[in-house]
């Protein structure tokens, strides 16, 4: 098969790759790390897929250098990575650990020998179990222990690294971790996760505030926002549209890119909406000017009008927007389930423009496909849906910039195949292989393909 044509984009456009801590490292009760939610959730029967925890994954805690050169031989300008704070911070607060910093150093060292820029999240998921037993993100001093936590990773690395990005996906640590229970902490509330929510975002504009105290730094926030379309044109389908684009879109995009909480979040969660853990003063918090956002785009999704539950007097349930999937797109979908669109996230990008002047600019921080790899007998992996899915996908972000988007860099979802959350070892994502058995990587055809890409990138421009 043919490989799918390079899209062009701009000279100053930035490529790399994605991972996340709990996904990759292992090494999860080494050299003083502490707990997470995720080890916890993990390791309760029946919460991921045949009983997968991150206690191994791809023991990149142990084998950073290889994978290094393996980035390295990518050509990538940045790589995207994210801290495990219980490995800093044990406990959440407090005592730190020593050896846990200085992993990070010895990574980021390893980095710019390479010549590759770290862009490091703070917070991919993994809040230390400590701070979940005191509340967690339903209490509002889990939002100043993060910020706490942003000072004490700023001030140590702040010389090496320039671009931060306070949260990953604060969609999924909210409404999929409190209200649907499919992520830890995995309970499933209405206000719990309407609070975790808010806390946050809280906890993203005072890690802004110690972030930029350390010096010149970039500073962002990665966000899952939706490319949202209705069954039809049934006021009760442009309806729950309304709901779901509350959900998973102005929940985030509105207070922090627009200054003010979401309009229509009283049809949304009727009673649940306006709760005590709104302060006066936080959404200036919240509003911060930001140097970028980060998006992850992966599929559209489709809704239609569902039978609505009322909340609870003591509104504890989970939350119902009285919403349903459904999937008309006709396409190919990648393991995941999910969809494969492009043209909906050109959609999405030009959405995002139109309606918020105040957008900064924008990175993809992660965007890639799960499939069903195989190893052939010549060693080889040809996982040529995969490199299709990302020509796709960048083509679409071609189009966006066309069209007047300021996009600046794009990361594919993921270095390496790695512990995919509740979906356990089952997805793989990466440009390399993972034998999880003898922890052999291997690199696939899409990992050359895009080396390639980024070569000629690098060529076309010098
Ligand atoms: C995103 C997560 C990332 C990975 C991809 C497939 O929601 O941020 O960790 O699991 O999905």
């Amino acid at each position: 098969m043919s490989s799918p044509a390079f899209p062009v984009l701009p000279p100053a456009f930035r490529f790399g790759a994605a991972t996340a801590a709990y996904q990759i490292e292992g090494a999860h009760d080494e050299d003083g790390r502490g707990p997470s939610i995720w080890d916890t959730f993990s390791h309760t029967p029946g919460r991921t897929l045949d009983g997968a925890t991150g206690d191994t994954a791809a023991d990149h805690y142990h084998r950073y250098r290889e994978d290094i050169a393996l980035l390295r031989e990518l050509g990538v300008h940045d790589y995207r990575f994210s801290i495990s704070w219980s490995r800093l911070l044990p406990e959440g607060t407090g005592a730190v650990n020593a050896k846990g910093l200085d992993f990070y150093d010895r990574l980021l060292d390893e980095l710019l020998t390479a010549g590759i820029a770290p862009a490091v999240t703070l917070y991919h998921w993994d809040l230390p179990q400590a701070l979940e037993d005191r509340g967690g993100w339903r209490v509002r001093e889990t939002a100043e222990a993060f910020a706490a936590y942003a000072a004490l990773v700023a001030e140590r690395y702040g010389d090496r690294v320039r671009r931060w990005i306070t949260l990953n996906e604060p969609y999924c640590s909210a409404f999929v971790g409190h209200a649907e229970g499919r992520h830890a902490p995995g309970t499933r509330e209405g206000r719990g996760a309407l609070a975790a929510a808010h806390h946050l975002l809280v906890g993203h504009g005072l890690a802004v505030r110690a972030l930029r105290a350390a010096g010149d730094q970039e500073v962002g926030i990665t966000l899952n926002l939706d490319r949202v379309h209705a069954a039809s044109d049934r006021s009760d389908d442009l309806a729950a549209r309304r709901r779901a684009e509350t959900l998973h879109n102005d929940v985030w995009a509105e207070p922090l890119f627009a200054g003010r909480y979401p309009a229509h979040e009283a049809e949304t969660w009727a009673g649940l909406a306006d709760g005590p853990w709104r302060q006066p003063g936080d959404l200036a918090v919240i509003g911060v000017p930001l140097d970028f956002v980060g998006l992850n785009y992966y599929r559209p999704i489709c809704v239609t009008a569902a039978p609505h539950r009322e909340p609870d007097p003591e509104q504890r349930t989970a939350v119902d927007i009285g919403v349903a999937e459904t999937d008309p797109y006709g396409t190919r979908h990648t393991t995941m389930g999910w969809p494969v669109v492009p043209s909906a996230f050109t959609e999405l990008l030009a959405q995002l423009h139109d309606r918020y002047p105040r957008l900064p600019p924008i990175w993809i921080t992660e965007n890639g496909s799960a499939e069903a790899d195989t190893v052939t007998p010549d060693g080889h992996v040809h996982d040529g849906d995969r490199t299709r899915y990302l020509a796709d996908h960048l083509q679409a972000v071609a189009d966006a910039i066309a069209a007047g988007v300021d996009v600046r860099g794009y990361y594919v979802w993921s270095l390496l195949d790695n512990f995919e959350w509740a979906r356990g070892y089952d997805q793989r994502f990466g440009l390399i292989r993972v034998d999880y058995d003898t922890q052999t990587r291997t690199p696939k055809d899409s990992y050359h393909w895009y080396r390639n890409l980024i070569t000629a990138h690098r060529a076309s421009h010098r």
